[in-house]
């Protein structure tokens, strides 16, 4: 395979090699790279769901309720969702602020494929932002703080301060995190478990910081999104149809970018667990 490092402290670019057609020391190999690049993107690979869902389950346990889910702006009879009360257009643009997946769980995800399967004529890319890179350079005043600092999760929470509140009943989002009866209290700095690197763990799901008010926690947490999400800790993916990416949700936020939503945009997700002892947070 041939791996060439993308324009930010993170991420490469694969090619020269078949994702339906790896063996265990070529997937050994391919795992080492993501633990190293954290974001590996594959240009053109084509790979229809069931290829999806098998490819991201060699990088360990799925989530159950995602192993394969949908992300799009149109229906299941082709239409695309106009309405402004749509609850998935409200999910799609809740997903346009830098998050991490399921920290809104007890057991935040590992990681998650993306695969493109319509995409619009212009926008509507992926952003990654490198926690890890932005928790290295915090000078040592801050890094003492945020070593000493937790905060809640909640995609409650989230999609609510953006105006974007989901209804309780006859969603068509299928719920997830919704339901959680309350928020897990993460501490604002991680340890990754494989790689033993620092990272900061914050984006649109977090709030109430331990020790602060409400608006000096959502201060406090808005600048250091600001600081963490700017070049060369961030990458934009431009999507052609048939790509697919791999990222790690442990040390990466991402994000997606606006496009005009009369234009159909198909994606598919597939979520990788966290480990119950590396990425649990008890709910407060
Ligand atoms: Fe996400």
């Amino acid at each position: 395979m041939n791996v060439t490092p993308l324009d930010a402290s993170f991420g490469a670019t694969v090619t020269d090699l078949k994702l339906t057609d790896l063996d265990d020391g070529a997937f050994q190999a391919l795992y080492d790279t993501w633990l190293r690049y954290s974001l590996l993107v594959f240009p053109g690979q084509h790979l229809d769901s069931e290829q999806q869902v098998a490819f991201t389950r060699r990088f360990g346990p799925l989530e159950p309720k995602l192993e394969l889910y949908e992300f799009s702006n149109i229906t299941g009879d082709g239409t695309i969702r106009t309405a402004p009360n749509d609850d998935m257009i409200k999910i799609l643009k809740g997903n346009m602020d830098w998050h991490q997946d399921s920290t809104y769980m007890e057991v935040q995800a590992k990681g998650a494929t993306f695969r493109a399967e319509i995409v619009p004529q212009t926008g509507g890319e992926t952003g990654w932002a490198d926690m890890a890179a932005a928790y290295d350079a915090l000078d040592d005043t801050m890094r003492r703080k945020v070593d000493s600092l937790s905060a809640q999760h909640s995609l409650v929470h989230s999609q609510n301060k953006v105006g974007f509140g989901l209804k309780d009943e006859d969603s068509e989002y299928m719920g997830y995190g919704m339901d959680q009866p309350s928020a897990p209290l993460r501490p604002l700095v991680k340890t990754h478990p494989e790689t033993g690197r620092k990272s900061l763990t914050i984006g649109r799901h977090a709030f109430g910081v331990q020790g602060m008010t409400d608006a000096e926690s959502e201060t406090f947490l808005s600048e250091l999104v600001d600081f963490a999400c700017q070049p060369p800790w961030v990458h934009h993916h431009k999507w052609a149809a048939g790509d697919i990416v791999i990222w790690d949700n442990r040390c990466l936020m991402h994000r997606a970018c606006p496009w005009d939503m009369t234009e159909p945009r198909v994606m598919y997700h597939s979520r990788l667990a966290g480990h119950p002892d590396h990425e649990f947070a008890a709910m407060i």
